[in-house]
């Protein structure tokens, strides 16, 4: 049987790959710059910006750098900033997570003023970066994280956030009840219009390492497990994102991102509300390594990386990338 004349046609997968023009028209994922958020580190008390050694390319900023940041940020068409704060004082319940001179809100109110509504501003809501042990709420004298206490103070931190400017408020502590609890105080405190992001199914995940360097939230002691999510389960992860739209959350987010392209998809196709994936630190350091050594080509990765998340099923990701991803699609 002659291979140029097949006595059965059969599919032909090649055609409609021949030249770049044919695989543009028919690529079934786009990236642009609005799919993307760019996370940010603002540090207190420091005069110049703070490079991260885990994540090349990365630094704690200043507030001056941030603003420059930012608009870069803007420039570039992305559509948002998520917000870490790095106190100057740390203590056993983040008192400068709230604070209105707080670091955070301090920036959230001056790119509120730079920006206006030109970017979305995101902040994450957690108490890792505030508390001198370290851990995501405050703790019981036996080092248990007290699930009930935390929420008021994530109650007190969500409004100082949305006084000081935020768009959006992102909790991403995973303590039962929170989502809840977040809306019932912009609500009774004057913002029932703000929207709630929730960091839905967060895993306890080894891919945070070089945030932690970042953010200078790493736990004092024991780890993340009796509140992250365990990596095996895929169900808990819709229970998980169930209960936070029961509570009030308008979007939920998957993180990390691509060791959980499964729970991006199932996420997806179970919910009609946005899904974002956060592209963690560890997934970056990982293709920056790779790079450095030659090992990968640099961009040809990060924009594979980026697409594998949106192909999942993913609408918006946050990626330290996000600016260099949005000026590599220009
Ligand atoms: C704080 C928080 C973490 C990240 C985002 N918010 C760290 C953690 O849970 O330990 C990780 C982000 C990253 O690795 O890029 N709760």
């Amino acid at each position: 049987m002659s291979h140029s004349s097949p006595a059965h046609p059969f599919a032909r997968g090649r055609r409609l790959r021949s030249t770049p023009a044919l695989r543009r028209l028919t690529a079934q994922t786009r990236l642009a710059p609005a799919d993307f958020v760019l996370p940010v580190f603002v540090k207190q008390g420091i005069d110049a910006p703070v490079a991260i050694s885990s994540m090349p390319g990365v630094v704690q900023h200043t507030m001056d750098s941030l603003r420059k940041t930012a608009h870069e940020a803007a420039e570039a068409g992305i559509s948002g900033l998520m917000l870490f704060g790095i106190p100057g004082e740390k203590d056993p319940v983040g008192s400068q997570a709230d604070a209105a001179d707080g670091i955070v809100n301090v920036a959230l109110q001056q790119l509120r003023a730079d920006l206006g509504d030109e970017l979305v501003l995101m902040a994450d809501l957690c108490l890792c970066e505030y508390t001198d042990h370290g851990h995501c709420g405050v703790v019981t004298p036996a080092g248990v994280v007290d699930n009930d206490p935390t929420l008021d103070r994530y109650a007190a931190v969500a409004i100082a956030q949305a006084r000081a400017g935020a768009h959006v408020i992102a909790p991403s502590g995973m303590m039962d009840g929170q989502v809840a609890a977040i809306r019932q105080a912009l609500d009774g405190g004057g913002f029932p219009e703000t929207p709630i992001l929730a960091y839905a199914a967060k895993y306890a995940s080894g891919f945070y390492g070089p945030f932690r360097e970042a953010a200078e939230g790493a736990p004092q002691f024991g780890d993340r497990s009796t509140y992250q999510m365990d990596p095996p389960n895929a169900d808990e992860a819709l229970r998980e994102v169930a209960q936070d739209l029961a509570e009030g959350a308008d979007a939920v987010m998957v993180k990390p991102a691509l060791p959980y392209l499964d729970i991006i998809t199932r996420v997806a196709d179970a919910v009609h509300v946005p899904v974002t994936a956060y592209q963690v630190s560890g997934e970056y350091a990982m293709v920056e390594a790779a790079a450095a050594n030659g090992w990968v080509d640099r961009e040809r990765a990060i924009l594979e990386t980026l697409t594998a998340i949106r192909r999942a099923g993913a609408g918006t990701v946050l990626t330290y990338w996000a600016v260099e991803a949005a000026r590599l699609l220009r």
